[in-house]
């Protein structure tokens, strides 16, 4: 009989920008207040990659680096690298190239998945398959993303929620029924009106019209956003607990995507899970896109046992939805 293999997180690193934009700093740049900010959001500070000249893959070497120096591996033995990120650092090559390039991953086939907040679970349920497959031994899923890049620091709606950062992991096979155990995932096109970038793609390519109309930024409708988030995350999540005869209780961690503080709240509550089970981080880091979840797990790498359920949650352009369980493995 051929043994079940789950694919396994073995390591997780993360990496976030020195510089902070406080909710004070954004006082002095936009019509808001941190009060305003806080209670809203729950965002007290963010981090930037100020640097000229640095991009996505600079926040996800350092991560990757981590990961390798953790296993106490070369990064000539990754055998594939997935990147999750709406900023990569040039349209094309795929920023997982160029991670690959400058952390000397010379063996590693690699690819960029664009899925938004919701970028990191799909990466790692893509990762999870390939490691199923039985073909590759040690694939990293990366989610990264420098919203700096792409957010208009004139509109309040967008400019208090995005951050910098990176996290990732590195999966290997396990025998023992520790790992990615089971996902959903969703996506609906047609929410693409509520978030995108108007151009800079095929559609809208970029003209000295475009940048005038400040078309590179988010476009946001924030409460469309927040009103689809709130009911796609808590009901993806309860589904994940139903169809595998779980409850709250038998959950250790729920991490789910840092947009907004009220979203957490309502998916923890709609799971049965008591709030000190749920890793919350926004407002430190705000929302990081697709770097959100793995922050949250490089955050409490200390407190996680062998065995703990967690639940990964997101929500995000797309519209891109899902949930994810995990057993973690060491
Ligand atoms: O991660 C990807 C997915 N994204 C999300 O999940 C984001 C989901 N959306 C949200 O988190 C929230 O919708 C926001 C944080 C973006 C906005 O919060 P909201 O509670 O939905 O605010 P709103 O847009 O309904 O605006 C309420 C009021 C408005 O004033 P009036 O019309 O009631 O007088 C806004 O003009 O708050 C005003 N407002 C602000 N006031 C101070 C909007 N932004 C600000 C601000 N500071 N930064």
């Amino acid at each position: 009989m051929i043994q079940k293999i789950n694919a396994a997180i073995t390591a997780v690193g993360g990496y976030v920008p020195e510089t902070k934009l406080t909710n004070a700093d954004l006082e002095k740049m936009v019509e808001t207040t941190d009060e305003w900010i806080r209670t809203r959001t729950g965002v007290e500070e963010r981090r930037i990659l100020k640097e000229p000249g640095k991009g996505s893959s600079d926040l996800a070497v350092p991560a990757v680096l981590q990961i390798c120096e953790k296993r106490g591996i070369s990064p000539e033995e990754i055998d594939c690298l997935i990147c999750a990120t709406v900023t990569p650092d040039m349209v094309f090559p795929a920023t997982a190239n160029i991670i690959c390039d400058k952390i000397g991953a010379k063996n590693a086939w690699g690819f960029d998945l664009g899925a938004a907040c919701s970028g990191f679970l799909y990466a790692l349920t893509t990762g999870a398959a390939l490691i199923e497959s039985r073909r590759y031994k040690k694939v990293i899923v990366v989610g990264v993303d420098k919203m700096s890049a792409i957010i208009d620091y004139t509109d309040r709606q967008t400019c208090i929620i995005f951050g910098d950062g990176a996290g990732a992991v590195l999966l290997e096979p396990n025998h023992d029924g520790f790992g990615v155990l089971d996902s959903i995932l969703k996506s609906d096109g047609s929410g693409r009106q509520y978030l995108h970038m108007k151009a800079g793609g095929s559609v809208k390519p970029a003209s000295a019209e475009t940048v005038a109309n400040k078309e590179h930024f988010v476009y946001q409708e924030g409460q469309a956003v927040f009103k689809f988030a709130v009911k796609g995350m808590a009901d993806v999540s309860a589904e994940l607990l139903e169809r595998n005869n779980l409850t709250g209780d038998d959950i250790a961690w729920l991490v789910p995507h840092q947009a907004n503080k009220r979203i957490i709240d309502a998916t923890a509550d709609r799971m049965g899970l008591s709030h000190d089970k749920v890793m919350v981080n926004i407002q430190k880091f705000g929302n990081t896109t697709a770097a959100t979840l793995p922050l949250c797990l490089w955050e409490w790498r200390q407190q996680l046992n062998k065995g703990d359920n967690i639940v990964l949650a997101a929500f995000g352009g797309g519209f891109t939805w899902g949930a994810t369980l995990l057993k973690w493995a060491y």
